[in-house]
């Protein structure tokens, strides 16, 4: 339930989490409205490692909408961020239009103050788009007490956020109309219909910051064969063929297929012209790494994506999770100065033996590696109902 002051403020604050595809969003056929060439699907990560937490505040009090994001307050009139309100508003109007007067209680004129952040650092170069967009949607919808197709809205704001709407396997429907009223996420499975899977995120040290994803994807349409090629030809058998491999906890499927797909929205960005790099020598380096390694085993134990920067994000089964760390740790030696490698769940610890690491016979990279996040799949937003945790004060600012 909302919580009101005092002061006539009522304050609302949630949680969305990251999400990773296992098959990409790369290109869209409506700029505006975010509407992708091809479906996707992705893991939702657990929020214990990974989340964005945002508080709204209302008040017939506020003069104006205003955002803090991380600290720092941002411009409101980012088209993006004004098609989420809009959208939102919208949806409260049409509720009252339809005769449902429980969200009376606010006001549609009051003016929303919005304050965002993450819980890990924009440095790791993790999308964190999706997360912010996708609590946003969602803290908007429990403050105005509207409820609808929230994904079509999160998805205006950042097509990834869509997918993160929800916990555990999530389609994104590329849909077919043009007011895109179809182009909406889906659970396909939640988290815990494979417990075993786990994630770990690679963080490689970047010296330049990538070209992002929403110029490097319109560049990708407007030039790439291989993109039409990978919409019209490609996907939609992945997509049964990956559903399968899910609801069949078949990891050597499911692996293959996300690391073709990674490699295939990487030969997209080869092929769009001027082509455009996101991988590095680390990344290509951990590539090798995990071919090596399932080479080894003659059996697919490790699979990696990577999205529009450097780092990989790897799935694997909670069997092998603690050797490829090692591995991981014997191939790119980190940096000794005391802070940690290993960030969030614990993977326990195995020896390495010499024939595996003479099979994989790479030349060790000390400090490719910055550090590793381990997680898993994990739930959709959640309302917090800690009321001290509110990211504004009791006078509507950022505490
Ligand atoms: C490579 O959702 O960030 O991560 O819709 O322009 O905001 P915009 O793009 P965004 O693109 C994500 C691209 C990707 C692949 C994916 O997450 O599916």
């Amino acid at each position: 339930m909302p919580e009101k002051t005092a002061r006539d403020i009522t304050f609302v604050t949630c949680t969305a989490p990251v999400n990773i595809a296992v098959i990409k969003y790369w290109g869209k056929r409506d700029n505006d409205l975010i509407l992708p060439v091809n479906s996707s699907l992705s893991v939702t990560l657990h929020q214990d490692q990974l989340k964005s937490t945002t508080t709204v505040a209302c008040s017939a009090h506020f003069k104006e909408d205003r955002i803090w994001l991380n600290g720092k307050e941002e411009n409101i009139n980012q088209p993006r961020l004004q098609s989420c309100l809009k959208e939102i508003r919208r949806l409260v109007r049409k509720r009252r239009s339809d005769g449902d007067t429980s969200t009376d209680v606010l006001s549609l004129s009051h003016k929303v103050h919005i304050c965002s952040e993450n819980n890990f650092p924009t440095a790791a170069g993790l999308a964190s788009s999706a997360a912010g967009y996708a609590c946003l949607v969602y803290t908007l919808s429990r403050l105005l007490g509207v409820e609808g197709e929230l994904s079509a809205i999160a998805r205006q704001g950042s097509g990834s956020a869509c997918r993160s709407m929800y916990g555990g396997f999530v389609q994104w429907h590329m849909g077919m109309q043009a007011d895109g009223k179809d182009s909406v996420a889906e659970q396909v499975e939640p988290e815990s219909h494979w417990p075993e899977l786990r994630i770990l995120i690679l963080v490689v040290s970047a010296e330049r910051k990538p070209v992002g994803s929403t110029a490097g994807m319109q560049t990708s349409v407007e030039t790439s064969s291989l993109l039409k090629h990978r919409a019209q030809a490609v996907v939609s058998t992945r997509m049964d063929e990956m559903i399968l491999a899910i609801r069949q906890r078949d990891f050597s499927t499911f692996g293959e297929l996300t690391m073709r797909d990674s490699n295939q929205f990487h030969a997209i960005c080869l092929d769009t012209y001027p082509p455009i790099f996101y991988l590095n020598d680390v990344s290509r380096r951990i590539i090798s790494l995990v071919h090596r390694y399932n080479h080894h085993y003659r059996e697919t134990r490790v699979a990696y994506t990577f999205d529009a920067g450097p780092n990989a994000v790897i799935y694997t089964l909670q069997q092998h999770v603690s050797e490829f760390v090692q591995v991981v740790t014997h191939f790119f030696p980190p940096e000794t100065n005391g802070g940690e490698f290993l960030k969030g769940l614990p993977v326990g610890s195995v020896s390495l033996s010499d024939e595996l690491t003479r099979a994989i016979g790479l030349e060790p990279l000390p400090k490719g590696i910055s550090y590793i996040i381990s997680t898993k799949s994990g739930p959709g937003p959640q309302t917090v109902e800690d009321t001290s945790l509110h990211l504004l004060g009791p006078d509507g600012l950022p505490k």
